[in-house]
């Protein structure tokens, strides 16, 4: 597949640059232990497999996802399952050690059709309608919001019409809505009863909730609303666990896509797990 990975974008601005170099140097510092975290964590292995089930669902036995890009892939906990289904997959990072690590893996267990590129999502350019499935697992929430609907734009052009946008991530807007409010107030009762320790991650979240340098996550209703605003039809929203939610879309001009409000989405109630979707340190 052609592409490149240096496209002049309209956020292209010093802003960017710093948050992306923030977040290289924050995942590289991570990816040697980030495997045994995700492969340990009980509610991320649950979002990883409802991102699975909804990438795969109407697929029938045998059938191929064809080209998948998975968007802010890591050490591959998505990108590795989805092989198994796919043509190929591209997984994309900021982190170029994420990515030894993903190749270990892939070798290790004998996948061949996985390749990797160092890229920051916000700069990632492949050709047009190229891409079957483009799928990403919580990499989106560390975007700026203009950069989480800039990224969600040129997955829709990387796409082919009726190809699939599955992302699966943290999301939670800052207590606006009832939802919001529920799941902080059992995510600080989780932490909490853990002692001094738990609190101390109270208060290290609650700054980063709040001065969103790191995690900038945004309510489910906000990524529907976006990835319609991006062409994208057949939007679907259902909550997973604590506060993580998968967002489902197709690209619009495909044999079998019909306009869906948002609000028309039906929505299942998040399962409580004792580690949640956690990602923090
Ligand atoms: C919480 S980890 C999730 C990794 C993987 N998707 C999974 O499910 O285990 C977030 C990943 O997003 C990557 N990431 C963060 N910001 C990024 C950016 N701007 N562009 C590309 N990758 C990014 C990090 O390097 C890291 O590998």
């Amino acid at each position: 597949m052609e592409r490149s990975t240096s496209g002049p974008t309209t956020t292209s601005t010093a802003k960017q640059s710093v948050a992306i170099h923030r977040q290289r140097r924050v995942w590289e510092a991570r990816a040697r232990n980030w495997n045994h975290h995700a492969s340990n964590n009980e509610g991320l292995r649950t979002v990883v497999a409802a991102v699975v089930d909804t990438a795969t669902s109407g697929l029938a036995d045998g059938e191929s996802l064809g080209t998948v890009v998975d968007l802010g892939c890591g050490s591959g906990q998505l990108t590795l399952a989805l092989a198994k289904r796919a043509t190929k997959v591209l997984g994309v990072d900021v982190s170029g050690s994420m990515l030894r690590e993903l190749e270990q893996r892939a070798a290790a267990e004998g996948i061949t059709n996985v390749e990797c590129l160092v890229s920051p999502i916000e700069r990632l350019s492949l050709p047009p309608g190229s891409v079957d499935v483009v799928v990403s697992n919580y990499a989106l929430h560390h975007l700026r919001d203009p950069d989480k609907g800039v990224a969600v734009a040129a997955a829709a052009g990387w796409l082919r019409p009726g190809g699939r946008l599955v992302i699966g991530d943290m999301m939670l807007g800052r207590g606006a809505d009832a939802a919001d409010r529920a799941v902080i107030a059992d995510k600080v009762r989780q932490l909490a009863r853990r002692g001094p320790g738990g609190w101390w991650r109270v208060a290290k979240n609650a700054v980063r909730f709040v001065v969103r340098i790191q995690e900038r996550p945004l309510s489910r209703s906000a990524w529907v609303a976006l990835v319609q605003r991006s062409g994208f039809v057949d939007v679907q929203a259902s909550a997973v666990v604590h506060e993580a939610a998968v967002v489902s879309a197709v690209r619009a001009g495909g044999p079998t896509t019909e306009a869906r409000p948002a609000d028309a989405v039906p929505t299942t109630e998040a399962k409580s797990t004792e580690d949640g979707a956690n990602t923090s340190a």
